[in-house]
């Protein structure tokens, strides 16, 4: 497959181009500064320059490929702003892109936590609030999308042993390792589609805890 993951030098996104490089797949990942392809590049990866906020479309990133991944962030210390610009924004363009290019798979990162965005105050209220809007866009295009709400990430070795769970609420942490293996068995498994759950570190193979869901 050629899948392009938006925010691709991110923590999670690295992770999870090498995996999809290691497994054979075309690894694409969108970023703005050229500084880091390098990195891209030594996982495996096909670094594409584009800027989620300021290019006007996304359309000749994704055309072409089978799938795409939002993996991108405004990180915690962006101001409300940038998460409507960002977390909001960048996942509603890739959406429209693939919608316009005829790209059906759209698997997304969103977060624990945005059922009551309120809860916590702060920043985390504008930002919890930016990745539900955005859960909600992608759900409402029609696409073969798959939601992804990891618990607090860590940067401790993956175990790929997780907890996924279609009921909301769930507060713990989770590898980035982990996720990113979730993140390309998904992308991989038709079952997955439609789903949106919730990931935290757990006891059970990833492949089972997501056959469990559907
Ligand atoms: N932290 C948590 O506990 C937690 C919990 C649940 C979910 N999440 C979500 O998990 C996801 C991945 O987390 P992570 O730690 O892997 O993220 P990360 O390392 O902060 O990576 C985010 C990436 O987004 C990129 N980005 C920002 N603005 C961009 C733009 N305009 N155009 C293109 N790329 C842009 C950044 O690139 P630059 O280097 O160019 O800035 C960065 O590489 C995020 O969506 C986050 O909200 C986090």
């Amino acid at each position: 497959m050629d899948i392009l993951v938006a925010g691709g030098h991110g923590k999670i996104a690295l992770r999870l181009l090498k995996l999809l490089a290691d497994e054979g797949h075309t690894a694409r990942g969108l970023i703005r500064s050229p500084d880091q392809a390098a990195d891209l590049e030594a996982v495996g990866a096909v670094a594409v320059i584009g800027d989620l906020e300021n290019d006007k479309t996304l359309d000749e990133y994704v055309r072409g490929a089978d799938a795409v991944v939002f993996a991108a962030g405004g990180g915690p210390g962006s101001g409300d702003e940038r998460k409507r610009t960002v977390d909001l924004g960048g996942a509603v363009k890739l959406a429209d892109a693939a919608v316009a290019t005829g790209v059906r798979r759209y698997v997304l990162i969103s977060s624990i936590g945005v059922e009551s965005p309120d809860s916590l105050g702060g920043s985390m209220s504008a930002y919890l609030r930016a990745k539900g809007e955005a859960d909600d866009y992608v759900r409402g295009t029609g696409l073969d999308y798959t939601i992804v709400r990891p618990g607090g990430l860590t940067d401790d070795p993956g175990t790929g042993l997780v907890t996924a769970s279609l009921e909301l609420g769930g507060r713990a942490s989770i590898p980035r390792d982990d996720v990113a293996a979730v993140l390309a068995h998904v992308l991989t498994t038709p079952s997955a589609i439609g789903l949106t759950f919730e990931l935290f570190g757990g006891e059970t193979p990833i492949r089972a805890a997501i056959d469990a869901l559907a």
